[in-house]
């Protein structure tokens, strides 16, 4: 059981459907990624609501070819708006609605304990089939935590060494952030710590060889801990791919955190480089309604059935 102050205070977490689309690095297409597999999803019929929760830089609604909303996170955070539910703006696309993040320089991306938590209920207990979380680059605490009270993650990956690091820090910050949230873990602390600290390259410090040393140390815990980080099964999106080698690096991704890690990845698919992207961006359109002929709406097909069906 999570002892996580999130979980705990979190009634129902596990009977909405609330994904969360990070990555650790800027510009890899977090966006791109919770707008079109938001609107999919309300296009197969679903009722979805896409929140903007890059804090420092929110542009959700640029993907989905809105204006910048009247209404955002930070009129709540400020009380301006004090009915939650206020904060939905309608789309073009019936049910789809979207919540935009901070314009302005509030400090929300630097969001308080309170503030974040009472908002990450608010964002659960939405009335929605679907709830997106579109996050923001880094592995801020914020950023992580919000990660990891969806209940699907996803992580966009370009198929470059830069974004490749930065998937592997973003996994491994939630790995830790995981582990420490687990019931009985605060007597195992000091050996969580030694191998969080540890250099990537020493083997023996591996998150897998933690694992087998908390189950040495004791097994009723190691069992909680093997338990607890079954359920985390990240889903992996390569993006922007121009060849199959781009595509393997999925399989690779997948391997190193078998072995690494000890998780299991999912990898419901890749989405190709494509012309349109950008196109529709610079025409502040979304791209699956503005080119609806574009390789893309296959990639994004199979990654959204894939994504319902695990
Ligand atoms: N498959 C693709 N083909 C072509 N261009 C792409 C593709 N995916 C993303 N891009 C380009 O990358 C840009 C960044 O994408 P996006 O804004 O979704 O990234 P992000 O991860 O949300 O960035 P940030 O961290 O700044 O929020 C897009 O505007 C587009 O120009
Ligand atoms: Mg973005």
């Amino acid at each position: 059981m999570m002892n996580s102050e999130a979980h705990a205070e979190l009634p129902g977490v596990s009977t909405k459907k609330v994904w969360a689309i990070g990555g650790g690095k800027g510009g890899v297409g977090k966006s791109l990624v919770s707008a079109n597999v938001a609107i999919c999803l309300a296009l197969m019929g679903n009722k979805v609501v896409a929140v903007d929760l890059d804090l420092g830089g929110a542009n959700l609604h640029t993907c989905l070819g809105l204006p910048i909303p009247q209404v955002t996170l930070s009129d709540y955070v400020s009380k301006k708006i004090t009915n939650f539910s206020d904060l939905l703006v309608s789309t073009p696309i019936s049910n789809l609605k979207i919540i935009s993040g901070a314009q302005d320089e509030l400090g929300m991306a630097n969001l308080k304990h309170m503030h974040k938590n009472q908002i990450i209920r608010k964002l659960h207990e939405l009335d929605a089939d679907y709830i997106l979380f579109d996050l923001g680059a880094g592995t801020a605490f914020n950023t992580i935590d919000f990660f990891i009270t969806a209940d699907k993650g996803v992580l966009v990956v370009l198929p470059e060494p830069t974004s490749i690091e930065n998937t592997y820090r973003f996994i491994k910050s939630v790995f830790y952030r995981r582990l420490k949230m687990i019931e009985g873990v605060s007597d195992i602390e000091h050996l969580i710590n030694e191998s969080m600290n540890a250099k990537v390259t020493a083997g023996r410090a591996s998150p897998a060889e933690l694992m087998k040393k908390i189950s040495d140390v004791s097994p009723d815990v190691g069992y909680r801990v093997r338990q607890e980080m079954g359920l985390f099964r990240p889903n992996l999106i390569i993006n922007q791919v121009r060849s199959q080698a781009d595509i393997d690096i999925g399989y690779s991704i997948q391997s190193i955190c078998r072995k690494y890690f000890g998780l299991e990845m999912s990898f419901p698919g890749y989405l190709d480089y494509d012309q349109s992207v950008w196109q529709s961006v610079r025409k502040r359109k979304p791209l699956l309604i503005e080119y609806p002929n574009s390789k893309l709406v296959n990639n994004f097909d199979r990654i959204v059935n894939r994504l319902i069906e695990s």
